[in-house]
């Protein structure tokens, strides 16, 4: 990947699409902000506990009103933010204006930016010498690893957000390349249950209709992959009322589809049935040329997962005969056959490319983890070996409960003697 310079932007202190957006995205902030009770807890406890005083952090997230209330929050613990995006095409532009005009927070990010311009954002916030840095993908610590190792030294912890940069991240422990200590924020049972589950699954769906205003009921859906993004998007499609197929290489995910009522099949067979197809696996060429070449005559084609890799784009781009925006995030590709596919959000992540990603009240638990990551590294500085690490368990519990309190729910506690029953093993058949 290639990396470019710009030490000079820093003193810019933002480029964003327009600063008279400020306004609108000053009140989308707020209504995310009030769907986001527990982060705001966590706020409240930074701000009198100044916990980041001191601390710069870099955060390369997507800009969306959801990141800007996570961005606030640190900054009221007492930390330096800078923000860039952390794709190309999930910026809102009125967040990231508002985060400079109303929240004086540096922030480098333009919906439909083209690489150039991402990777100048990327190095841009880098040149604030940040102390902690937040990815989703991995591009910062990416880039702290191979163009920006200067600026390794002063970092005390990175965290990372989504699945695929995990998956990005444990590959460099492994080789042991990875410089610094992660902490995987998605591997927190109140991330990835309910992120990228209920999140990925709704945000999807919103994504596809924004781009196309299509009936999803009779349909059928094709879903690559059976994670908990993908089973989050086939739970939803199927409760919209279309026929969900899904493909998978894991035996014992296919089975769970299979068991949880949806067909299964290979991605080949499923180009004789399917109407619309998303992959959401994190891996690349699930939806390849060869498989695109199959669909039917209008099939509708969308990515899911974090990097536009999952539909070979680049084979589509070289074999289409024309192409044409039909609406926004919908573009028209004609075969030399004649046949016609429609590809949303250009292959990006659908749900943040034509969508606005995922409600709030899912990502109040994905940031509460995110800055209680942060505050993890600040208590465990230089403490911490340079691998991936999870967040203690009490702290998943702790958003959990933050969470229930918020929704008004009580659950029941454990008797005293049902606790002494669970840690003994004396009192078997009766
Ligand atoms: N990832 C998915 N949805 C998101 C959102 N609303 N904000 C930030 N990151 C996201």
């Amino acid at each position: 990947m290639k990396l470019y310079l710009s030490r000079t932007m820093a003193k810019a202190h933002y480029d964003v699409k327009d600063l008279k957006l400020a306004s609108e995205g000053k009140l989308k902030i707020e209504w995310a902000g009030k769907q986001m009770p527990v982060l705001k807890k966590i706020q409240e406890r930074f701000v009198k506990e100044k916990t980041f005083k001191g601390m710069t952090i870099a955060a390369c997230l997507h800009i969306t009103s959801e990141t800007a209330n996570l961005l606030i929050a640190l900054k009221a613990g007492g930390a330096t933010v800078v923000a860039n995006a952390s794709n190309p095409l999930s910026t809102q532009d009125s967040v990231a204006a508002s985060l400079v005009k109303d929240f004086s927070i540096p922030t480098y990010a333009i919906k439909g930016e083209d690489n150039e311009t991402y990777f100048k954002h990327l190095n841009a916030v880098l040149d604030y010498k940040p102390h902690i840095t937040m990815d989703d993908g991995g591009d910062l610590i990416y880039a702290l690893h191979t163009d920006r190792k200067a600026e390794l030294k002063n970092i005390i912890g990175s965290s990372e957000e989504t699945t695929t940069g995990v998956i990005r991240l444990k590959a460099m422990e492994q080789e042991g390349a990875l410089q610094l200590p992660v902490i995987a924020v998605n591997d927190s049972d109140t991330k990835h249950l309910f992120d990228n589950r209920y999140g990925t699954g709704q945000s999807t769906i919103d994504g596809i209709l924004r781009a196309t205003n299509i009936l999803i009921a009779g349909k059928t859906f094709v879903v690559g992959g059976y994670g908990w993004c993908s089973r989050g998007i086939a739970m939803r499609a199927k409760g919209m009322g279309a026929n969900v197929v899904v493909t998978e290489i894991d035996p014992v995910r296919a089975l769970e589809a299979a068991m949880d009522g949806f067909q299964v099949m290979t991605m080949k067979d499923a180009t004789r049935v399917g109407d619309i197809f998303v992959s959401a696996t994190g891996d690349k060429h699930v939806i390849s040329l060869d498989i695109m070449k199959h669909m039917k005559d209008g099939a509708i084609v969308a990515n899911s997962g974090h990097f536009d890799v999952e539909i070979d784009m680049a084979g589509l781009e070289d074999l289409k005969k024309s192409k044409r925006r039909i609406r926004t995030s919908l573009d028209e590709y004609t075969l030399p056959n004649g046949k016609k596919l429609y590809v949303l959000g250009e292959g990006r992540l659908v749900n943040l490319a034509a969508a606005e990603g995922h409600p709030a009240e899912v990502m109040d638990m994905s940031f509460a983890n995110q800055a209680l990551a942060a505050e993890f590294f600040v208590q465990n500085k230089g403490k911490l070996e340079n691998k991936v690490h999870v967040l203690p368990r009490a702290l998943d519990v702790k958003v959990a409960q933050l969470k229930l309190d918020a929704m008004g729910i009580t659950i029941d506690k454990l008797t005293r003697e049902q606790a002494k029953y669970l840690s003994s093993w004396d009192e078997g058949t009766s």
